[in-house]
């Protein structure tokens, strides 16, 4: 049981984890969720749409969708190419109160329809600033991410921001974010990679203290990309990580052509053998698995919203049968996973090129093109989230009966 500090914790509904399974509210928590990282833009009264937001989280509600993986803001300066903006962190510590009133509206829309989050702080990548924006910041070279684990100042400005984040009170419903339980997991970073192991277990350990000091009641995982990258099982090995992370990209990583639908089968094998290995090492760590990114093309590489998603209805449609099956068998530690992404009611401006300021954000990131992996509110692949979602549900509710009768 958690030592209750604060007033309010005793109201809330955690997500804890026990062994190899999350657990929300007496029953297990299982969810097929979605990636919704310009959530805490989109929130902002000035520069976002709350209008949107409120429909989109709607929207994901009536599909069973619960659980949503979502961007911490982002670094500036909002001048520059392939960024979220704005940005929630313009200058180093200078932080713009509209984007993170936006944080506060999204926290609260969430709360008030059960909802939960899991939150990276930082990003590995260009599209939020993130590592290389403050390496950058504290004088080194914006093309050097890796330099960010070793730069002092730079570990200790990316703890204020850290330190700020936890803290903060949000102006809607007076809730700090720490006590939030909204908030299921706080996340390292999105997919942070790295050569040393030893290095990299140093920095998750020191920084999961750093965040558990301060927030005991959430949970805390890498992010990582799992076992494509260095070190995806010393990372996921620090013991203070509640759950294994992973991500699994099948046409990035050549497995997958979208010019040539008969290259998904072939496809789909290398995917199950990803998915194996990285659970595989959540089952020998005791730790529950969460699959928190995947995604492909839609029918002949278009980046229309216009046209066919066969192929990832079919994709999406397996990787969900991967996860409901393992979740029914109890045969391993898999329990979650979040598609990449939600683009709700936004559609590309310039279709397969950069997002611009002012574009609609859709699910695809700014440094990419625009209405590659969205998944639209009008695609056909919502029905199949919607039916995975009611599967697992019924599993998860017969999984709660039998965990009743046998304590009877
Ligand atoms: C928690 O479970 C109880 C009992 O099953 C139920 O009455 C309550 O509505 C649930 N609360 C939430 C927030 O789901
Ligand atoms: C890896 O990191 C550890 C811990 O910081 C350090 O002692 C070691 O020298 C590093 N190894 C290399 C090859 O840089
Ligand atoms: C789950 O059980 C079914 C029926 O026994 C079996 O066909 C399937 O391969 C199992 N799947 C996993 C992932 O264990």
């Amino acid at each position: 049981m958690l030592a209750l500090s604060c007033v309010l914790c005793q109201g809330e509904n955690w997500v804890t984890v026990d062994q190899e399974r999350f657990y929300l509210n007496g029953s297990e928590y299982h969810y097929i969720g979605t990636n919704y990282w310009y959530g805490v833009n989109m929130g902002a009264p000035l520069s976002g749409d709350r209008d949107r937001v409120r429909k989109e989280l709607d929207q994901l509600i009536s599909l069973g969708v619960t659980n949503l993986r979502i961007m911490a803001g982002g670094q500036g300066p909002d001048d520059r190419e392939k960024r979220i903006v704005p940005s929630i962190e313009p200058e180093p510590m200078e932080f713009n109160e509209d984007v993170w009133l936006g944080f506060d509206f999204l926290l609260n829309e969430m709360r008030n329809r059960g909802m939960k989050a899991i939150v990276p702080i930082n990003n590995y990548w260009e599209w939020s600033g993130g590592f290389g924006q403050y390496v950058e910041w504290h004088g080194g070279d914006f093309e050097d991410p890796l330099s960010f684990y070793e730069m002092i100042d730079v570990q200790e400005h990316f703890r204020a921001f850290t330190e700020y984040l936890l803290n903060r009170e949000n102006t809607l419903n007076g809730v700090l974010y720490k006590e939030d339980s909204t908030i299921m997991a706080w996340q390292l970073s999105n997919e942070p990679r790295i050569e040393n192991c030893t290095l990299y277990q140093e920095w998750i350990s020191s920084t999961v203290d750093f965040i558990k000091d301060i927030a005991p009641h959430h949970l805390v995982s890498l992010g990582n990309e799992g076992t494509i990258t260095n070190c995806a099982r010393e990372g996921n090995e620090v013991e203070s990580l509640d759950y294994v992370t992973f991500h699994c990209w099948a046409q990035n990583w050549g497995w997958f052509d979208p010019k040539d639908p008969s290259s998904l089968d072939s496809a789909l094998v290398h995917v199950r053998e990803y998915l194996d290995k990285n659970v595989e090492i959540a089952n020998d760590l005791h730790k529950p698995a969460v699959l928190e990114e995947f995604g492909i093309s839609r029918d002949d590489a278009s980046y229309s919203p216009d046209a066919l998603t066969t192929l990832r209805d079919k994709y999406y449609r397996f990787v969900f049968e991967y996860v409901v099956d393992h979740v029914k068998n109890r045969s391993s530690n898999i329990v979650a996973t979040n598609f990449w992404a939600y683009g709700g009611m936004g559609r590309p401006v310039s279709e397969g090129g950069l997002w611009r300021p002012g574009d609609d954000f859709i699910g695809d990131p700014p440094h990419e093109p625009q209405g590659w992996y969205s998944v639209y509110d009008k695609d056909s692949t919502l029905s199949i989230v919607k039916s995975y979602n009611n599967l697992l549900r019924h599993i998860t509710h017969g999984i709660s009966n039998k965990m009743i009768s046998r304590s009877e």
